[in-house]
Parts: structure tokens; C-alpha cells; sequence
């Protein structure tokens, strides 16, 4: 099935100048961007994005470092794209992420790991909700 999938490109990565690289990354992977846009985000909304990870111990250095600067955030389309997207990621702590991912070719640390992407279909809805409006997405089938 063809689905979509959200996808942030996190401070670090931005202020490393690896926006290309990363959507170099989606592209070669087949994934289409059908929506994107660079924002910096407040404290509310990132506190709002990431709420299921409130009362964390990391929830606060997590907000804090998600609006140390801006960040791209897009929607990517693709078959599979959730899981494909995940595996393109790699895993959340670089040091564990296989090669060849984002993640373990870009990333710094657990904290610092340059994407987010979403783990299912219902949190996909969900973050493709929050940051995007229906007419902002473009079909591109
Ligand atoms: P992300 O996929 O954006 O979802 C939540 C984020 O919290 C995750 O990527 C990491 O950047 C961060 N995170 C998850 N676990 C930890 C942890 N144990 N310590 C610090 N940051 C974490």
C-alpha cells in the first residue's frame, strides 16, 4: 500500500548543512516529498509533538534541543513508507544503527540523531496533522 509518513530533519542535521544529503537519502530510497516546509519551532508545539514522551527523563532536553534552531519538517510518500522510512532512518541511538542509515552516517548521539520519523500509522495521521494542512500536500502519483 501506498502510504505517508512524517519526517523532521532536526536542528543538528540543519545547522550541519545536511538538508540535501538527507533528502538525497529520502530520494534515492524512493520516497517522494510531497510536503515540506522549514520552521522553528516553540516550545509549545514541541512540547505538544513529543507529548507522549512528557515526564521522561530526557522529555525536556529533547523540547530544548528540538528548538535550538530550525528544522525541515516534510511528508514522505511511498509503498511501505513508514516502515521503509524507519529502516532508512535507522535505529533512534546511532551507535546501534545499522550502515549505511541516516542515522549511523549522520547522526552524533542518541539525543543529537538528526531525523525523526514516524513509528506507525496512527502516529503518521497524527504528525502529518500537526505540522500540515490537507491542501498543503501535493499529490505527485
Ligand atoms: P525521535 O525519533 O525524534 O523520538 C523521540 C526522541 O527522543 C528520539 O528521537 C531521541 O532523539 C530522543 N531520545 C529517545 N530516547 C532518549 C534517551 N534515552 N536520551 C536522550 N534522548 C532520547
Amino acid at each position: 500500500t501506498i502510504e505517508k509518513t512524517f519526517s523532521i530533519v532536526k536542528p543538528d542535521a540543519v545547522k550541519r548543512n545536511l538538508i540535501g544529503a538527507i533528502y538525497q537519502r529520502f530520494e534515492n530510497a524512493g520516497l517522494k516529498i510531497v510536503a515540506a516546509k522549514m520552521l522553528q519551532l516553540t516550545k509549545i508545539q514541541a512540547q505538544g509533538f513529543y507529548a507522549e514522551h512528557e515526564g521522561k527523563p530526557f522529555f525536556d532536553e529533547l523540547v530544548d534541543f528540538m528548538i535550538s534552531g530550525p528544522v525541515m519538517v516534510q511528508v514522505l510518500e511511498g509503498e511501505d513508507a513508514i516502515v521503509r522510512y524507519r529502516e532508512l532512518m535507522g535505529k533512534t541511538n546511532p551507535q546501534e544503527a545499522a550502515c549505511g542509515t541516516i542515522r549511523a552516517d549522520f547522526a552524533i548521539s542518541l539525543r543529537y540523531n538528526s531525523v525523526h520519523g514516524s513509528d506507525s500509522p496512527v502516529s503518521a495521521e497524527r504528525e502529518i496533522g500537526y505540522f500540515f494542512a490537507a491542501d498543503e500536500l501535493c499529490p505527485r502519483s
